[in-house]
Parts: structure tokens; sequence; C-alpha cells
């Protein structure tokens, strides 16, 4: 496939401020002429977003992990078809909520389906689709949940499952630095935006060069 598009996910356990930070860097983007789309997963098509309704549903607590995986990884194989790829191949920068390696973290470590089967599941899901950039905001679960009052069916699970999430996102960032854009979560919001939008720009200005 032609792609000309610049692809950037925020990943992270519960309360990172993630959904904080993408609206922050499409907005600086889009200020610097930029076309792009936000997305969020599970979800971005209606039919995704019927799937995450299901899967984050406390009415479903106790919803058998495997069909918990394939529900995301199903999301996301409608998500990339209909949202992601169309907008790379129209050279958009696509700004996402979670993608792929939050399926590693939380059904591959936190569930224990294994790590390799999650991802091969959501690569056969997506057609091999990666993003450029992955933004992992660090939290501890402790401070991270104690920002919901109400919980769907994930954040409810015990703090141990999160624990293990967490060390799930860490030992993904570390397998593959390059792709891998790690910070603290705890840090001032700007602080975060500003570090991520001057990765963001460096790539995009490397690939420009590259392709000049
Ligand atoms: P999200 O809406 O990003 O939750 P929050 O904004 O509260 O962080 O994601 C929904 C939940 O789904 C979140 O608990 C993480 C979980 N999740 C998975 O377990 N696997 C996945 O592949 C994705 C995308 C999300």
């Amino acid at each position: 496939m032609s792609r000309s598009g610049y692809f950037v996910a925020f990943e992270g356990g519960e309360g990172a401020g993630k959904s904080t930070q993408e609206r922050l860097l499409a907005a600086s983007l889009v200020e610097r002429g930029r076309r792009v789309v936000r997305t969020r997963e599970p979800g971005g098509t209606p039919a995704a977003e019927a799937m995450r309704a299901v899967v984050l549903s406390p009415q479903y607590t106790g919803l058998d992990p495997r069909a918990e995986a394939l529900l995301y990884a199903a999301a996301r194989g409608e998500h990339v078809a209909q949202v992601v790829r169309p907008a790379l191949e129209r050279g958009d920068v696509v700004v996402c909520d979670r993608y792929l390696d939050s399926s590693v973290a939380y059904q591959g470590y936190g569930r224990g389906l294994g790590v390799e089967r999650i991802r091969d599941l959501s690569l056969w899901a997506t057609g091999g689709l990666l993003p450029d950039l992955a933004v992992l905001l660090d939290v501890d679960p402790r401070a991270g949940l104690a920002r919901f009052a109400e919980r769907d069916r994930l954040e409810a699970e015990p703090l141990e499952f999160h624990a293990r999430v967490r060390a799930g996102f860490l030992a993904i960032a570390a397998a593959e630095p390059h792709r891998y854009l790690v910070l603290a979560a705890g840090q001032p919001v700007d602080a975060i935006a500003a570090a991520v939008l001057d990765r963001v720009v460096t790539d995009l200005a490397a690939r420009n060069e590259a392709a000049s």
C-alpha cells in the first residue's frame, strides 16, 4: 500500500491523560497546517463503537477473556479498514487514543493470554498495520485509577491486573525503543505535550527530507 500519512498512537494505563494529550497534539498539528484524523480504540466506526459498548460494559462482568481479546481485535480490524488506512493513504496524520499495544498489554500481559498470540491476532486483523510512533504515558495504576469514581469493566479489574498491564507496556516499549516515546504521566500536561509535539515534528521533517 502507498502510505504517505503518519500514524501516532497514545498508549498507557487507566487515568494516564491520553485523551488530553491526543487532543493537544491534534490541535498543534492542525495549527501547523496538517490534516489530522482523531480517533480512538476500541471504536472509531459505528460497528466498532458497538463492539466497544459490549466489551466495556460492567453488565458483562466475567466475559470470557478470549472473547474479550477477539472483540478488541475485531473492533481494530474494522477501524483500520474503514478509518485509519484510508486516512494514511490520503496522507493525513492519524492520532489514535490506544491501538494494538493496548491489546498486548491488557489481554497479553494482563489476562495472560500470550503476548505473541495477541500481537499476531491484531496484526492479522489489521493487515500488519503498526503506528509510526507510540507514545506511552506511564502511570502508577494506584494514581491513575484514583481518577475514576465510576469504573468500566476493565477499570474494575484488581490492582494486580493493572500492575501487569503497566509492566507489559514498559516491556513492549523497551523491546522497540525506536517506535516508542515513553513519558512519565505525572509531569505537567504542557511539558508532556511539548515533548510529544517535538518528537512528531522531528519525525515528519525527517520523512519530508527523505522524500525530497
Ligand atoms: P479507553 O476508552 O482508552 O479507556 P480510558 O480512557 O479509561 O483509558 O479504553 C477502554 C478500555 O479498554 C481500557 O480499560 C483499556 C481497554 N483496552 C484493552 O483491554 N484492550 C485493547 O486492545 C484496547 C484498545 C483497550
